[in-house]
């Protein structure tokens, strides 16, 4: 599912992020996000809507009006720490007794009315094309009743909504470009969640790119569930190329001519996206990368399996030679490009075999990060009312070892092959472990640490790696 964890730190997890400063006497929410960027992005929207109402951000949990927890459903365990999450908020009740309570996101879409009936603590519940309306639910949620508004829509995309940035560094932003999906993988509930597929106006995405540029951000990272089938036509649902009328076609803008015009904004402004379907990934698109520098070669194409009976049941839509086929297209189009992905293990009637399948592609690819997952039925998924979830727990819990031990030799591998090399990188902030030292990013997409002299975040620098961890390059600016 073009959609993941990535890029959003760990760490970043559930915290509360803010910017500004509390005006005193204003008026306070405090949104806590989960799962994918998509949802860290939503977050930033949602904190625009509330600030035309007189709403800062904080994070500060006692003293918010609105408390908000932007929710994930992918999978199980992602919903279960939603779940304990809310249970605490018992306690944080008992200090700040007046708080309205919102559940947005993916889980309120999914559960809709339960949340508001089990969790008695929750006031309000959002689903990811509502946050319009969110002015009003807070007035009902004001008036003591509870307020819900799940509907999907065919339209919404935000593209008139300039995104409050939470918790930025001031160098690397989000950009949403298109919103839910059409492909229905079968083991996935997003389709269910964030609706059918739809792309937002391109002008609008340049525009933005542009501000964010002004403003002194340095890298874009544009964001869809699935990005490499953007096509805008003048608005409305997804429809493929051929279906569009000659009016249509002749305003159409695909994915590639997007990367492009945003490439243009400056060529001092990165360029990246997330995430890319393999079946929709085509020259077209690799080649616009390979042809802009601030494009970075970086790509993020989910396998999900290697077996083509597998992929077959996940309704995929490629085989293991096409996504093979696809692979070979960025090494000769892009000879340094980074390539990452998604597996899940142990899917509905795998054997261990199929499961072989999956490694020999990985052999194949040699990756340079993999998220790597145990297969979760999901309710309501197509997988869940046709397929038996029946690959033994501990049978999944080998396979995913076996897959990760390898995606850590190949991250290694990856990361060793870099050091003698200099790489641009773009400074995002200090390192963690050291004052001394700050980090950044090269057009791969790999962290590199090293001492900080006069350089600050937002500089481009040009650093030689001498030593390397699996996760993280070493260098010295040259
Ligand atoms: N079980 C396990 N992993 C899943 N993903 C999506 N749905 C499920 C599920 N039901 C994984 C896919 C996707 C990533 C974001 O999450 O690998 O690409
Ligand atoms: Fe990604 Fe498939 Fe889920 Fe769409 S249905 S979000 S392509 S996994």
């Amino acid at each position: 599912m073009e959609y993941g964890n990535k890029v959003i730190d760990e760490s970043k997890q559930g915290q509360a992020v803010t910017l500004k400063k509390n005006p005193k006497g204003s008026k306070k929410v405090y949104i806590e996000s989960y799962g994918c960027q998509m949802n860290f992005s939503d977050s930033e929207i949602v904190a625009s809507i509330l600030q035309k109402e007189g709403y800062n951000t904080t994070t500060d949990i006692n003293e918010a009006d609105l408390i908000f927890v932007n929710t994930c459903s992918i999978r199980e365990k992602a919903e279960q720490t939603v779940r304990k999450r809310l249970n605490n908020f018992h306690q944080i009740k008992k200090n700040n007794p007046n708080a309205k309570i919102g559940v947005l996101g993916c889980m309120a879409e999914r559960m809709k009315q339960q949340l508001l009936e089990e969790e008695k603590l929750v006031d309000m519940v959002v689903g990811p094309d509502a946050y319009r309306d969110l002015p009003n639910l807070v007035k009902e949620v004001e008036t003591g009743q509870k307020a819900v508004n799940v509907i999907l829509s065919k339209e919404e995309t935000y593209a008139d909504i300039s995104p409050v940035r939470l918790g930025g560094n001031g160098v690397t932003a989000f950009i949403s470009i298109m919103r839910g999906c059409d492909n229905m993988c079968t083991f996935c509930v997003v389709p269910f969640t964030r609706g059918r597929e739809r792309s937002r106006n391109p002008e609008t995405i340049v525009q933005e790119a542009q501000e964010l540029f002004d403003k002194g951000y340095r890298e874009v990272t544009l964001l869809g569930q699935n990005v490499d089938s953007y096509l805008w036509y003048g608005g409305g649902l997804k429809k493929n190329y051929e279906n569009l009328t000659e009016e249509e076609k002749a305003q159409s803008v695909n994915f590639a001519q997007l990367l492009e015009k945003v490439a243009q904004v400056s060529p001092d402004l990165r360029v990246r996206f997330s995430t890319s379907h393999p079946k929709d990934m085509t020259d077209e698109v690799l080649e616009t990368m390979a042809k802009y520098e601030n494009i970075c070669k970086y790509i993020h194409l989910p396998l999900q399996s290697g077996n083509n009976r597998i992929l077959e049941m996940m309704n995929r839509g490629y085989t293991k030679e096409w996504y093979k086929n696809r692979i070979d297209a960025i090494r000769r189009i892009m000879p340094d490009c980074a390539i990452s992905t998604d597996i899940i293990a142990g899917f509905c009637s795998e054997t261990y075999e199929e499961h072989l399948d999956t490694i020999d592609v990985m052999n194949y690819v040699k990756y340079e990060y993999a998220y790597m997952f145990k297969y979760s039925e999901r309710p309501n998924t197509l997988a869940q009312r046709k397929f038996k979830d029946d690959v033994p727990e501990d049978e999944k819990t080998k396979r995913l070892t076996e897959i990760i031990n390898l995606q850590q030799q190949h991250s290694l591998e990856r990361n060793k092959a870099a050091v003698g090399k200099t790489f641009k990188v773009l400074v995002e902030g200090v390192s963690k472990r050291s004052a001394e030292h700050l980090f950044g990013r090269n057009s791969q997409n790999a962290v590199i640490v090293f001492p900080k002299k006069d350089f600050k975040p937002g500089d481009y620098v040009n650093v030689k790696v001498n030593d390397c961890t699996s996760a993280t390059l070493l260098g010295e600016a040259v």
